[in-house]
Order: structure tokens, then sequence, then C-alpha cells
């Protein structure tokens, strides 16, 4: 194992209800982006930070997630046997991607309580937490930076975002100050979800993490709070709160390409974006949208 190596954890067990019925026998991970499930940017994007052991919290709907990651030999033999290279290799490439291991939610009491089910998994080291919703583009840095921070500063690091005031109280939201590092911030405190008119600056945490072993004792003491359920950034607000705990928490201010896929405007914004950046779709693409749009 490298020394860059750490593990991620993606929890996928949400309802998606925003999605139904979609994802009424499918969770909303599974929907494609183009020809790819969103979980499979979100995996690819861990193994390019250097993570090779994915823990991935599913709900209800698991048989899909596990059947995606694994392989599939009787479509392998056909393709195979049909000399279809190109086509083999993108069944195929899911499975190579990482080891991929699953565990259950069970009831689904929020984020916080979905990352304290990867405890076992994870043991006594730093983490990753990458959530579904949120697409990096490949071409932006952004999980291999936090996980340098982390390491050179012993600190908790969490992504954040400008974002508009109006859209805030979508996210959790950190009160920071800065730091020798343009773009570094130091967490003063955390809020989830608060209304525009409370929230201390228009910084949204997305949903990238590197969160330190510290943090499951801490969930385990957590109440639940905003919508009744346990909430990941209520945690990290103590740890804010306490360096003594686990030293500082920190933020990764990103300034590159975020894509929404937590609702359904934004997914069928982030598809259209990502096919127009495939040199296969961009051009036909791109000449209906034109058309379609001289015409509305
Ligand atoms: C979760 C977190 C929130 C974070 C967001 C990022 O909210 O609770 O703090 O800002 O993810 O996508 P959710 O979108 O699951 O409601």
């Amino acid at each position: 194992m490298s020394s860059t190596s750490i593990k991620t954890v993606i929890p996928a067990a949400g309802l998606g209800t925003r999605f139904l019925p979609a994802t009424k026998a499918m969770p909303k991970e599974m929907l494609p982006v183009v020809d790819k499930p969103a979980i499979q940017y979100v995996v690819e994007e861990a193994v390019a930070a250097g993570s090779d052991d994915v823990l991935v919290i599913v709900g209800r709907n698991k048989n899909a997630l596990a059947n995606h990651f694994d392989r599939v030999t009787e479509l392998e033999h056909t393709l195979e046997r049909k000399g279809d290279a190109e086509k083999l290799a993108k069944v195929m490439e899911a499975s190579n991607l990482a080891d991929i291991h699953f565990v259950r939610q069970g009831d689904p009491l929020g984020l916080g309580h979905a990352v304290l089910r990867a405890r076992k998994h994870v043991g006594n080291e730093t983490f990753a937490v990458l959530l579904g919703d949120d697409l990096i583009d490949s071409r932006d840095v952004l999980l291999s930076r936090m996980i340098e921070v982390s390491r050179d500063r012993s600190a908790t690091v969490v992504a954040l975002m400008a974002v508009e005031p109006s859209q805030i109280h979508l996210y959790g939201c950190a009160a920071v100050d800065e730091t020798d590092e343009t773009d570094v911030v130091k967490v003063k405190y955390l809020v989830e979800k608060p209304s525009a008119a409370d929230a201390p600056s228009n910084l949204a945490i997305i949903g990238r993490y590197v969160l330190k072993p510290e943090i499951f004792d801490v969930l385990e003491r957590t109440l639940p709070g905003k919508g009744g359920e346990i909430q990941l950034t209520d945690a990290l607000e103590a740890l804010a709160d306490d360096e003594s705990i686990a030293g500082p928490v920190l933020g990764v201010v990103f300034r590159g390409r975020r894509y929404d896929t937590g609702d359904r405007l934004d997914y069928l914004k982030t598809g259209v974006q990502f096919a127009l950046d495939r040199d296969d779709l961009r051009g036909d693409l791109a000449a209906w949208i034109k058309e379609l749009a001289a015409h509305l």
C-alpha cells in the first residue's frame, strides 16, 4: 500500500425521494450521468486521489450497487466472443477500479449515522468521505489536496465552496479564518443548513471530507439535529469547538468545477454538461441544443 492510500467511505443509503419513481428499486447513486452511474465517477475520483479501498454504505436497494461493481462473466464472455474489446473494457471498468466493500446502514438516521457504520472497516486511520450528490470535475484537484492538508497539519478537512447566499440553506455552512495558504481556511464553527439570514458565511460544505478516527466517538454521542437526523456537520462542529479532541478542522476552498446531481434540474444539467465535454457527443448535442434554444 502506498503512503498516500487511505480508505474511502461513500454513503449511498439515502431514500432518493426526489427522484421517485426512478429510485423506487434503485439507489439514486446508480442514476446514469451520460453512460455511467453517478457513483462510478465518485469511486474514480477516490482512486485518482490514491485510495484503493472503498466502503459503500448501502440502504434497502443494495443489489444494484453491488452488482455494478462485480464481474458479469456472462456479458464479458459474450463480448469476448464477439471481439468487442471496447465494450468489454467498459463492462470491466467498474469491477477493476478498487477493492469495494458494502455495509448496510439499517435505519436511515442521517449522514452522521451512515458514517458511523464505517467504524469497524476504517479502524484507527484517517479516511475520506465522498458524497455522490456532488461530482468534481476530474480535471480539477480537490481530494488529493485535502488529504495532503490533513497529513501536513494533522487536521480534519472539509471541502468548502462559495455559493449564492440564497443557496446556503441547502448545505452545512462554515465560519472561517484565513491561514497562510490561500486555499486553506481554519473552521471556527459550522452550522447545518442555516437560513440565509443566520448563515455566518457563504462557504458551503460540498460533499468531500477527510476525517480522523476520533470522529467516530464524537458521532456516537451526537444527538439528532436538523431534520431529526444525526448530522455529520454537528460532529465536525464539536471537533472545531474543542481542538483537544483531534486537532483543528480546516477547509480547503474549492474553486474548480463541481456538478450537483442532488435534484432533478441539477441532475439534468450535469448530464448535459458531461455530454458536452465528451468528444463523441459534443458536436451533435451542441447543434441540437442551439436548434432547441432557437425555438424556446
Ligand atoms: C449533506 C450534509 C451537508 C453538506 C451536503 C453537501 O446534506 O449534511 O452539510 O453541505 O451534504 O452535499 P444533504 O445534501 O445530504 O442534505
